[in-house]
């Protein structure tokens, strides 16, 4: 449907409540937004940017969210109108209790273009709608595609659920803000529970989780966990979480967690354990076909020569060739074949992102990476272990939680697993990485 039809629905609705239609200033601010237009370049005659971002758009956002029942902001308006056109998605009166779908995707980026994942998205799908895993968690290592594979997933499922509701824990909310978050959402804000205990919150959160079908999505859950002798741990003040994720994957309800982070929190790694329904994916590079699609909407041909050998190079990791890309063009004309001589080229974007993931890292995991990124070839967990056993005298039990340490946070992986031998290395985006670091 495009941005026209929209605008007669919205005008539709606002004629039906016995209000004004939108004006042209609103109308033309839609569109714009819409089209992905920051603020600045909207060019609307007779307004300034100034009033346009801090007086107009404001206001007409909040006429929306009223009339959609809906948070509505820039970032998420191009969701909330899709979801109205869904023929099960009529508009609820926010008031009302109503069985129709409650969205808030105000805190989920806005993912334009977005390439393959097809079997990624049937797999989680499948755990989440089909066999009503209560807890769901996307890994792998930064800018490898989580957080668009999750708005996608959202987009796709959403239909399934009462409530959908995402959350980033980007600026690493305490456990009670994100439970007095959800719970105002839940009960359609007639609930304020700000000064009430961890286990009262949680209560109450259960309560909504068993009485409705919701979908929460947690999204950069990294944010909150710390570095130490094992992975999975949470930064000081946040081990509260760990009970929400017990509460979640281990009480009865009918509604998921969909969680994304570069490593899998502790409770996680022993509930898929314990627990068969819950679900852990390991998020990997994109599919030759759907990397040079991507590719190939910055301006890099399908059947240009060196494409393949591109996408080889990062593994399909879609950050890295989207920076790759802007090389190529800025650097080198165009011309992959250049670009591709000589070392890697990883990006400042990637150095800055890597670097916050390698200081949560313990000293010995660290040494083990620098070790791998170091080897020209696969390494075996026998060589490991002789390696580290005698200097720096490293018991075998430790070297094994650091090698489960690093492969739960995606930064090595394991090649072949022969008779008895496993192997492992490092991703060259990583390898690349470290080898700039240590020399
Ligand atoms: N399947 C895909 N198709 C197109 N672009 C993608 C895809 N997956 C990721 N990207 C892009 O790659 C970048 C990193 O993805 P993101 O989801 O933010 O990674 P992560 O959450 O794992 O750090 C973003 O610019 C995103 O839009
Ligand atoms: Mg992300």
């Amino acid at each position: 449907m495009d941005i026209d039809k929209f605008l007669t629905q919205l005008n539709n609705l606002l004629i039906a409540k016995g209000e004004k239609e939108l004006s042209p200033r609103d109308q033309k601010i839609i569109q714009d937004s819409w089209a992905g237009k920051t603020y600045e370049d909207m060019n609307i005659p007779g307004y300034t940017t100034d009033y346009i971002k801090k007086m107009a758009a404001p206001s007409l956002w909040k006429k929306l969210s009223n009339l959609t029942g809906q948070r509505v902001t820039k970032k998420n308006l191009r969701l909330v109108l899709e979801s109205l056109s869904k023929p099960s998605s009529s508009i609820p009166e926010p008031t009302e209790s109503s069985p129709l779908l409650k969205l808030d995707l105000s805190d989920a980026p806005y993912v334009s273009d977005f390439y393959g994942r097809t079997n990624e998205l049937a797999q989680l799908e499948q755990w989440i709608v089909t066999d009503h895993s209560p807890l769901v968690a996307i890994f792998g290592i930064t800018g490898i595609g989580k957080t668009a594979l999750s708005v996608k997933l959202v987009e796709q499922i959403k239909d399934q659920f009462e409530y959908v509701i995402w959350r980033s824990l980007k600026d690493t909310p305490s456990v009670e803000e994100v439970l007095s978050d959800l719970i105002q959402f839940f009960s359609n804000h007639q609930e304020n529970p700000s000064s009430t205990t961890l286990n009262n919150l949680l209560s109450r959160l259960m309560y909504y989780l068993n009485q409705h079908r919701c979908l929460v999505v947690l999204d950069e859950v990294e944010a909150i966990m710390d570095a130490g002798e094992s992975s999975g741990i949470y930064k000081e003040g946040y081990q509260d979480y760990r009970k929400l994720l017990q509460c979640i994957g281990e009480k009865r309800h009918q509604s998921c967690l969909l969680l994304t982070s570069q490593e899998p929190p502790q409770e996680v790694k022993e509930l898929v354990i314990r627990q068969g329904r819950i679900r852990e994916f390991q998020l990997k590079g994109l599919k030759k076909e759907d990397a040079k699609a991507l590719l190939s909407k910055d301006g890099i041909s399908k059947s240009l020569h060196g494409v393949g050998q591109l996408i080889d190079s990062y593994k399909g990791h879609p950050l890295a060739l989207k920076i790759a890309v802007r090389t190529i063009q800025n650097c080198h004309n165009g011309k992959i074949s250049d670009f591709l001589k000589g070392s890697l080229f990883i990006g400042d974007v990637l150095i800055n992102m890597f670097d916050k993931q390698f200081s949560l890292l313990s000293d010995f995991d660290q040494e083990l990476m620098n070790h791998l990124a170091m080897a020209t070839e696969p390494v075996s967990t026998q060589y490991l272990l002789a390696q580290f056993s005698s200097y720096p005298n490293r018991a075998s039990s430790e070297i094994k939680t650091s090698i489960n340490n690093l492969l739960q946070r995606s930064l090595i992986e394991k090649t072949s697993q022969d008779i008895g031998e496993v192997f492992f290395n490092v991703e060259p985006v990583i390898k690349n990485y470290l080898n700039k670091r240590l020399y």
